[in-house]
């Protein structure tokens, strides 16, 4: 099973971007995730070349057509999602009739220097996923405090925010076994 994952920062050094790799570590036995880069080469959304498709446009409509889910690690800015994240969704969830995300199952995931963990920005994300036409699953997890939150080899620190993310993939690839069987 192949799970596609995109962190929506564009910094070197993103916490949210060492989740996701640290959910590669922890994927259960025949889950494989993979790590998208392309958001940065994403061009702004604009509605007259949406039916176009611009070349990384259409490489992140082939990347999410190409993966059984779909596991998104949120930044929060302003307590929402970031802006190039929000981007690469409006991209990928036209033109109307042919989302790229639609019946896709998808987890939500957020790392954020406060206390809070990027909620907030999750749970918008969650919102414009669903808007979509995405599954977007029921688990979730936040990693607050993130400049703290991991070790020398990239690893989560905390065991209980590990096996939570753990719990996280285990209920996408779950669902997504779900809706293969469905197909
Ligand atoms: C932030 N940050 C932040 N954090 C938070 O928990 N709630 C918030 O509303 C905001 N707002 C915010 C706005 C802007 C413009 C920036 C640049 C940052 C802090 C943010 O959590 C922190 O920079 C994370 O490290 C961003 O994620 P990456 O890039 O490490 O993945």
């Amino acid at each position: 099973m192949r799970v596609l994952a995109i962190a929506g920062s564009l910094r070197r050094g993103s916490y949210n971007r060492r989740l996701l790799d640290d959910a590669a570590r922890l994927a259960p036995a025949g889950v494989l995730v993979e790590v998208w880069e392309g958001l940065r080469d994403l061009p702004h959304f604009d509605q007259d070349a949406e039916g176009e498709s611009p070349a990384a446009v259409a490489r992140l409509r082939d990347a999410l057509r190409g993966a059984d889910a779909l596991l998104v690690a949120t930044p929060e800015y302003n307590s929402s999602l970031p802006g190039v994240l929000k981007n690469a969704l409006d991209w990928a969830s036209r033109p109307p009739g042919s989302s790229a995300l639609r019946g896709l199952p998808v987890a939500v995931v957020s790392a954020s220097t406060s206390r809070f963990g990027g909620v907030w920005a999750a749970q918008e994300v969650r919102k414009v996923l669903g808007a979509s036409g995405a599954r977007v699953v029921d688990a979730q997890m936040a990693l607050p405090q993130a400049h703290e939150g991991f070790d020398e080899q990239g690893r989560l620190r905390s065991a209980e925010l590990a096996a939570r993310l753990r719990a996280v993939l285990d209920a996408l690839a779950a669902d997504a076994a779900e809706e293969a069987a469905a197909a």
